[in-house]
């Protein structure tokens, strides 16, 4: 028998149910507490079955049943219980009449002859309630010596009855008639529980009193636990703990069980606040995070430690293409775990092999190389650049034009191409490259000349603000690059995999790169990156001049594959099409109702921007978004970024729209609150 306060939180997530005795646990003298009323819900809502035993008469436990959020409630201490069935409610016995008034005849004479040995011994208080044993008050208001406690007990067994024992009572009952055994008959035969399962399912709460040692007594394989014992943590004095607190310390046991069963298994911390604590005391301070310690997720929807729900309007920043825990990425990732991870680049494996076909034919490409993320894939790009040059003699070709606000990543060869100067500051001398503004093409051919190797360009700037290449810009960019012989990368780091309602960004310009850089959405959070390229390129990076320990190894392609059948079992990349014009619809009403704090709202597919006025700073705007439940990211100062998982639903927009809605009439200046009301989808078929 196990307290259950050592119950392991793995042993937690396994329980099915929770008995508990209802007197002085739930009810203290009679009242329930609200306390514990709210813990019973909270155990209810979190999927556990509740059973009330009680000794209460079974018109008792009827009323419990059809008002309480009860599988069934145990009564007469253990004789009946009453269970709902279809609309109605079902009592049943656990003997037959005849039998039972024997039985209490049996008790009968049992007191009596308790009474004539014992002289002093008092039954408890609840006597009339009682129908199926009896309790003498051992300890409570009287308290007998041993030696007469010991001769009550000689006469129990001489009458052929159990009995069980507490501080302050001394119980009795004949066969099967008792708390335990009514509620091990209950879950037996309402529950379907294999009564000699040896795995605790079900947890006992409890008082001091006879029930815990008459639930331990019996050997059931219930976990025990004592009200009693989470009280002191309570710091109320004793009267009043043992009288009126004993629906708090039930209230406790329940947030302990709830609290046990939201633990991540991998982790030994479970307050969203004590995790929060030990990321500031252990994790490097290089990023800001919100104090928000995420442990689960299941599509758009994320929970912390504590078990609060957020709706994912970023999906980890454009990573999370298929929402979270998806089941076909989940399984795909587990299976190819148990049956391969990796083997190295000395030798092929298949799951990458089928990666790089599926990539090439959706893309017109003919050569995959594999990394583990955006940087890394955008520094395969650079390194095929230069030496695809170096290998033709042209070792002085190495610099790169890229632009201004462009981001390609925080390794050194991608930072020097990344276009934002407080990225870069600090960390030079970094490698040769101009930058141009975005969107102007002729500034591009401005800053050609013999020593440019490659133009990088995404085709909508994702971290430098949501701004989309203007139409033709990339057909002028290609045309740049063949004229001066250098090669187009594209970065679709962020683009890439649906995200702009389209495979590529690229797709649809008319033109095509010379190599792409692929990552975020592509592993749908494991972590991939890919350089694609052309045939043309496949003599540029030759055996042993560029390579990766990880990269494209079993594990991590087949979480790619899986994303890109989910992509196309789901039809994603249309979804993101559909489902972003009309998010590009709610906002622009967004920018239309709030004037004075939103100068614009710019995207493609699902990755969008509200751009907010001068003076204002998305990243004060974050924490009031979280406190209202919604999680979002800035790309640049000024512009709140909306980059879900390419699964969220129209509705999910509309709720993280209208939390930002509610956010900026907090902040739009007074007198000018908005005109109209919001309604996302009036008008929309
Ligand atoms: C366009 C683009 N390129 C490269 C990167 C860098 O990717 P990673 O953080 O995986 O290295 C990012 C990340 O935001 C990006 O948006």
């Amino acid at each position: 028998m196990k307290p259950l306060t050592a119950l392991e939180p793995d042993e937690a997530r396994r329980l099915r149910g929770v008995l508990f005795d209802l007197d002085d646990t739930l009810l203290s003298r009679g009242v329930l507490e609200p306390a514990a009323y709210g813990a019973l819900w909270g155990l209810y809502e979190a999927g556990l079955a509740l059973v009330a035993v009680t000794g209460r008469p079974s018109g008792w436990a009827e009323v419990l049943v059809r008002h309480w959020p009860l599988a069934g409630c145990v009564a007469e201490n253990g004789a009946v219980y009453v269970v709902r069935r279809g609309a109605g409610i079902a009592r049943c016995d656990g003997c037959d009449g005849t039998e039972r008034s024997a039985r209490r005849a049996r008790l009968a004479r049992l007191v009596e002859r308790v009474r004539e040995t014992v002289a002093e011994a008092t039954l408890t208080d609840d006597v009339d309630a009682r129908v199926s044993d009896v309790t003498w008050d051992v300890g409570e208001r009287v308290t007998l010596p041993e030696a007469r406690v010991r001769a009550i007990v000689h006469e129990i067994e001489q009458a052929g009855a159990r009995w069980s024992r507490s501080s302050v009572h001394l119980h009795a009952t004949f066969d099967a008639d008792d708390k335990a055994s009514g509620a091990l008959r209950f879950c037996a035969r309402e529950l379907g529980e294999d009564q000699g399962a040896a795995v605790v399912r079900f947890a006992f709460v409890g008082d001091s009193g006879n029930d815990a040692p008459c639930f331990a007594a019996f050997r059931t394989t219930f976990g025990v636990a004592n009200v009693r014992d989470s009280l002191p943590r309570l710091r109320l004095p004793p009267r009043y703990v043992a009288r009126r607190a004993m629906g708090q310390g039930f209230a406790e046991i329940a947030a302990e069980i709830l609290l046990k069963r939201r633990a991540n298994p991998l982790s030994a911390m479970s307050s969203n606040a004590d995790l929060v604590t030990l990321a500031h005391q252990r994790l490097y301070p290089n990023y800001r995070p919100a104090p928000i310690a995420l442990v689960r997720g299941r599509g758009c929807e994320l929970f912390d430690a504590d078990g609060r729900r957020w709706l994912d309007l970023c999906a980890g920043v454009a990573v999370c293409s298929v929402g979270h825990g998806h089941p076909t990425l989940a399984r795909a990732i587990a299976e190819q775990a148990a049956s391969l991870m990796h083997v190295s680049n000395y030798f092929y494996n298949e799951p990458n092999i089928r990666l790089a076909d599926e990539l090439c034919r959706r893309t017109g490409f003919d050569r995959a190389f594999f990394c583990n993320s955006g940087t890394e894939a955008n520094e395969a790009m650079l390194k095929l650049a230069r030496h695809h040059f170096f290998a033709q003699g042209q070792a002085d070709r190495v610099r790169v034009v890229a632009f201004h606000d462009a981001f390609h990543g925080r390794t050194l060869g991608a930072l020097s191409m990344t276009g934002t100067p407080k990225y870069r500051e600090g960390f030079g001398p970094l490698g040769p490259v101009t930058h141009v503004p975005y969107g102007d093409a002729a500034a591009v051919e401005r800053a050609m000349g013999p020593d440019v190797c490659a133009v990088i360009v995404e085709p909508l700037q994702g971290e430098g603000g949501v701004v989309a290449a203007p139409p033709g810009f990339l057909a002028k960019l290609r045309s740049v690059a063949d004229r001066h012989g250098v090669l187009l990368l594209a970065d679709e780091v962020q683009t890439g995999i649906g995200r702009l309602g389209r495979f590529l960004g690229f797709d649809g310009s008319g033109v095509r790169p010379d190599a792409v850089a692929l990552a975020k959405g592509l592993g749908g959070g494991f972590p991939v990156g890919a350089m694609l390229t052309t045939e043309k390129l496949s003599g540029a990076l030759p055996a042993g001049t560029h390579g990766s320990t990880f990269g494209g190894n079993a594990l991590a392609s087949a979480a790619a594959l899986a994303v890109l059948r989910i992509v196309d079992a789901e039809k994603l990349v249309e979804g993101a099409a559909s489902k972003g014009e009309a998010l590009g619809e709610i906002l622009r009403d967004l920018v239309r109702d709030f004037p004075d704090t939103c100068s614009g709202a710019r995207g493609q597919g699902l990755l969008w921007g509200l751009v907010l006025r001068q003076g204002l700073v998305v990243r004060d705007l974050l924490p009031r978004l979280q406190e209202a439940g919604v999680l979002l990211t800035a790309a640049g100062e000024r512009v709140l970024r909306f980059s879900p998982p390419l699964v969220v639903t129209l509705a999910e927009l509309e709720e993280g729209v209208r939390a930002v809605r509610s956010v900026l009439s907090e902040i739009q200046p007074a007198g000018r609150a908005p005109e109209r009301a919001f309604s996302a989808t009036a008008g929309r078929p």
